[in-house]
């Protein structure tokens, strides 16, 4: 028997290259999931509007910030798709060319469309600045990690989730 066999929610982070900041987030928030015990009922994945490197594994930046943090990812990079704008309950943006691209695609969709660090307003910045060109993955690191603890906090609230209730047996 399941803990809980409601609704499961989809998460998709989207950037440009799908290598740097989107598989990162994707991985924290699946961290932040597992230790909030809602694994069954949250799910992420991520993509980018480009596809320079489909197929491949995330940046070795990001790889070393995961790792330094016990943290695991195994995505190869993907590009969004029109399903994902039906498939996703929440589509998440690293920066604001991002959420553009991905609302020019998405006239149908029913998703929640934002820019991750609007779920972190105290944080003072709308976009996660991009460290394939300034190798800047510890700062990233800490952007995307608050960034994801608000939009997890927005998510249970606004599903009337509680913590522990869809961990994985
Ligand atoms: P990301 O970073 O969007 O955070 O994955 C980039 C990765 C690759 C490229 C640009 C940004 N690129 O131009 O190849």
């Amino acid at each position: 028997m399941p803990a809980f066999d409601g609704p499961t929610v989809c998460v998709l982070f989207v950037c440009l290259g799908n290598i740097c900041r989107s598989p990162m987030a994707e991985a924290v928030f699946r961290r932040l999931v597992e230790q909030a015990g809602l694994s069954g009922r949250i799910e992420a994945d991520s993509a980018g509007t480009g596809a320079y490197h489909v197929g491949e594994q995330p940046h070795a930046g990001t790889r070393q910030v995961l790792r330094e943090r016990g943290i695991g990812c195994t995505h190869r990079a993907r590009v969004v798709t029109p399903d994902d704008l039906a498939h996703f309950d929440y589509i998440v943006a690293l920066d604001r060319d991002n959420l553009y691209d991905l609302r020019t695609m998405a006239s149908r969709t029913t998703a929640e469309i934002g820019l991750l660090l609007d779920y972190a307003p105290g944080v003072g910045l709308r976009d996660v600045p991009d460290p394939y060109y300034s190798g800047r993955f510890a700062e990233v690191y800490d952007l995307v990690e608050q960034g994801c603890r608000g939009l997890l906090e927005h998510i249970v609230a606004a599903r009337g989730l509680r913590a522990g209730e869809g961990a994985r047996r």
